[in-house]
């Protein structure tokens, strides 16, 4: 289990002063997945139309680039605005499976100031059941500190 108070004084660190969604994404995108064996592919997918993400900095294998809202756990993420907590991708209607690998997947929204929504955080473990409500609070509070002011 990630140490997330080491993780979120680390990200702190790196972030400090900068407002580039970009360069944010990319460089929680990389720590994230090197603090936890359990995420196999961590990434964003950005919100760029009304209804519609593109995949933005991602670390694993190759994601698919386009997800309206209307599909999938990232899309469900974005449509509803909640966390998504799937502990079997295969019993989640509408998943879009990236690799075949994958068994368990935790997204949640990534809001702006004023409420925002700059898109979603997507990680995904080859590992079932892999996530907690204790990594989605934990995640949610960094995703808030980091772009919470954007
Ligand atoms: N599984 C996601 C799609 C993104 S790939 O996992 C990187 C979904 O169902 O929205």
């Amino acid at each position: 289990m990630t140490d997330y108070v080491a993780l979120a004084a680390r990200i702190a660190a790196l972030t400090d002063g900068e407002t580039d969604e970009v360069a944010l994404m990319a460089t929680l995108a990389c720590e994230l997945h090197h603090s936890d064996a359990r995420f196999d592919w961590t990434g964003f997918y950005r919100v760029v139309g009304p209804e519609l993400l593109k995949i933005g900095p991602y670390q694993g294998g190759h994601g698919c680039l386009v997800i309206p809202f209307a599909r999938g756990v990232c899309g469900a993420a974005a449509r509803t605005g909640d966390v998504q907590l799937v502990p079997d991708v295969d019993a989640f209607p509408g998943h879009i499976a990236c690799a075949s690998s994958t068994r368990s997947e935790l997204v949640l929204p990534v809001f702006g100031a004023g409420n925002r929504l700059i898109g979603v955080l997507d990680i995904d473990s080859n590992q079932p059941d892999a996530f907690t409500v204790t990594d989605a609070e934990a995640l949610k509070g960094i995703l808030s500190d980091v772009f919470g002011t954007l």
